[in-house]
């Protein structure tokens, strides 16, 4: 039996103010993850909270697009190999739902209308989402890691898109290997500036070094050393086989949280 876990990030530039809000998502896990609950449930309960929170640039309170409009990316990944993400989806305000439903499915990702229509059609519920203008304190992205007690891993992602992108914009979020990955001991989250986390092929990278031997915390401080550059506001957060989640940011500003089962 493994110790179950879950490590949550309110996003880069989220600001400490937040911390609170990160707890609570986790503590929402955690409940899950202690009453026998897979890594997977845990995983998405506990992102949902974070869509939910207009604090946090994901599901209601995404930021807008450069014309104004609201679209949103979310991914989940899991240890046994499953996959699922979409892609500037509106009008939906817990698109991490839809993203979960693909896990079982033979396609991997939905865009846009596709992934609406998609929506439509499994009963997800259909709704404008309010968003909110960009501005200098608007956090990115929100991400949970989770471990259930058969040690199963999970990771959840959302956003809105980070700030002054335009409508057709695709982000780390929804991008295997960018703003997520999982495989069979580890699993990891990005958050920031998504095009710094795309051309490091951030998670997996990271991923790659842990399931090499590396800790946690020296596998993300070398990925923000060597692959991200000083001006991209960028973090991380990881989850390995046992042991608590970490989380780290080029900027001090990253809420995040962890809990782990005695
Ligand atoms: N990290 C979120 C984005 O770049 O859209």
């Amino acid at each position: 039996m493994a110790k179950p876990a879950a490590v949550a990030h309110g996003g880069a530039g989220a600001g400490p103010e937040r911390q609170p809000n990160i707890e609570a998502a986790v503590s929402r896990a955690a409940e899950i993850l202690s009453s026998g609950g897979s890594a997977v449930e845990a995983a998405v309960e506990s992102c949902v909270i974070l869509e939910d929170d207009p604090v946090f640039n994901a599901g209601t309170g995404s930021v807008f697009r450069t014309d104004g409009s609201v679209l949103l990316d979310a991914s989940i990944q899991t240890s046994d190999g499953r996959m699922g993400f979409v892609i500037a989806m509106g009008d939906t305000p817990n698109p991490i739902r839809v993203a979960a439903d693909l896990l079982d499915e033979g396609i991997n990702g939905l865009t846009a209308l596709g992934a609406r229509k998609w929506a439509d059609e499994r009963g997800f519920p259909k709704g404008p989402v309010e968003g909110r203008p960009p501005h200098d304190e608007v956090s990115d992205t929100v991400g949970v890691v989770t471990r259930d007690k058969h040690g199963s891993i999970a990771c959840a992602t959302s956003t809105g898109g980070c700030s002054d992108r335009p409508p057709g914009r695709v982000g780390d979020v929804p991008l295997p290997g960018c703003g997520f990955w999982v495989q069979e001991c580890v699993g990891v989250g990005a958050t920031g500036i998504g095009e710094a986390i795309t051309r490091a092929l951030l998670s997996y990278r990271v991923a790659d070094r842990i399931a090499s031997g590396m800790g946690l915390e020296e596998a993300m401080q070398w990925a923000l050393d060597e692959t991200i550059d000083d001006g991209d506001e960028v973090g991380i957060i990881a989850l390995g086989q046992d042991g608590p989640g970490f989380g780290l940011s080029n900027r001090p500003n990253m809420p995040w949280a962890a809990w782990c089962a005695d």
